[in-house]
């Protein structure tokens, strides 16, 4: 039998190269490999986004579209909705014995988000035990393996200790899973700053047209230190020849851009045409399958329809496991 594996994603604003090189070319790949659940974590961007519901709703169909025209294929990969399967949230409710505060709050992810959102003193009691809800989505579906960034680990750790918490206190029930950790180095924005982030904009969307992508790509920062064509140029940390090398297939074309950089003998320019070449080969099919989502509501909301019962299929079974374990399974009402 196959593996099964899940991944998610809060719903919030449209994907980019980032997460494309980071995590949906990877899910392209293992869903012929093992049984692919992915989550479209709406529950779980409330957490954080409990005052604009409008927006987490909105990013949720935007988010198919992005899965869709990436190449992930409803007949091989279940989408998962993740607040259209309640048992998820029942299991969250009774994980949630298992835990102390303190733990939830030392989580490393918690944590960091927490000082990057200012909570201050009015931490959403949702927002932080949104690990426990994250390992009732894994366990809810029985995954083997989570394919994450290292940001999640620690996510996943916790989830390992609910699972043998439970399991030594209930009988062994829930299946412990592992990391899988990508080898994708996080991409730079094209300002050259550590990650691709909305509130930076620094991002290459999977949705922008040729002629926003060239416009970005055509003012990518480079090496700050090369004023004219002739001066001799950096390669390495270079933005530009970061995404060469995410991007472009064409070695050679590399090899002799950054040769020629090297040199001073090649311009900024030249290396951006070419590197918005290999990033259109990229979108360009991407573009055409979203195009062809977009203008099929119906077929849209089938693969929704069809994920979403499958994902019932398999979460309720768990949450009938798990009340029995836990003696809340009761014989008086059939
Ligand atoms: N926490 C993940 C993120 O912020 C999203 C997520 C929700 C997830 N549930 C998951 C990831 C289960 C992996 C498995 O990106």
């Amino acid at each position: 039998m196959k593996k099964r594996i899940l991944t998610g994603d809060r719903p919030s604003g449209r994907l980019h190269l980032g997460h494309f090189v980071g995590s949906l070319q990877n899910r392209v790949k293992l869903q012929d490999e093992y049984e692919q659940f992915v989550l479209i974590a709406d529950v779980q961007a409330l957490t954080d986004n409990y005052d604009n519901p409008e927006k987490v709703r909105n990013s949720v169909k935007e988010l198919v579209l992005d899965y869709l025209s990436v190449g992930i294929d409803p007949q091989k990969t279940t989408i998962v909705v993740q607040s259209m399967v309640p048992a998820i949230a029942e299991l969250t409710v009774y994980y949630l014995n298992l835990v102390s505060l303190s733990r939830v709050l030392r989580n490393p992810t918690v944590k960091s988000e927490i000082e990057q959102k200012g909570f201050g003193e009015s931490i959403p009691a949702g927002f932080a035990i949104y690990p426990v809800s994250q390992a009732a989505d894994i366990t809810a579906f029985g995954a083997d393996l989570v394919p994450v960034g290292e940001d999640q680990i620690p996510m996943i750790e916790q989830t390992r200790e609910i699972v043998r918490k439970f399991n030594s206190l209930y009988g062994e029930v829930l299946k412990e899973p592992e990391v899988l950790v990508g080898n994708f180095p996080r991409l730079v924005g094209t300002d050259g700053k550590a990650k691709m982030s909305k509130s930076l904009g620094n991002c290459i969307y999977l949705s922008d047209d040729s002629e926003t992508v060239k416009k970005k790509v055509m003012s990518m920062f480079t090496d700050p230190n090369r004023l004219k064509p002739t001066d001799k140029g950096t390669v390495e940390g270079n933005p530009v020849f970061i995404y060469h090398d995410a991007f472009n297939e064409n070695l050679g074309e590399i090899e002799d851009l950054k040769n020629r950089y090297r040199e001073g003998q090649v311009g900024d320019v030249e290396v951006k045409q070419k590197l918005f070449v290999a990033i259109e080969k990229i979108l360009t099919p991407i573009r055409e399958r979203r195009k062809r989502y977009e203008s099929d509501e119906e077929e849209v909301n089938r693969i929704l329809s069809k994920g979403v019962m499958r994902g019932n299929e398999v979460a309720s079974e768990t949450l009938r496991k798990v009340k029995q374990a836990m003696k809340i399974s009761y014989e008086f009402i059939k």
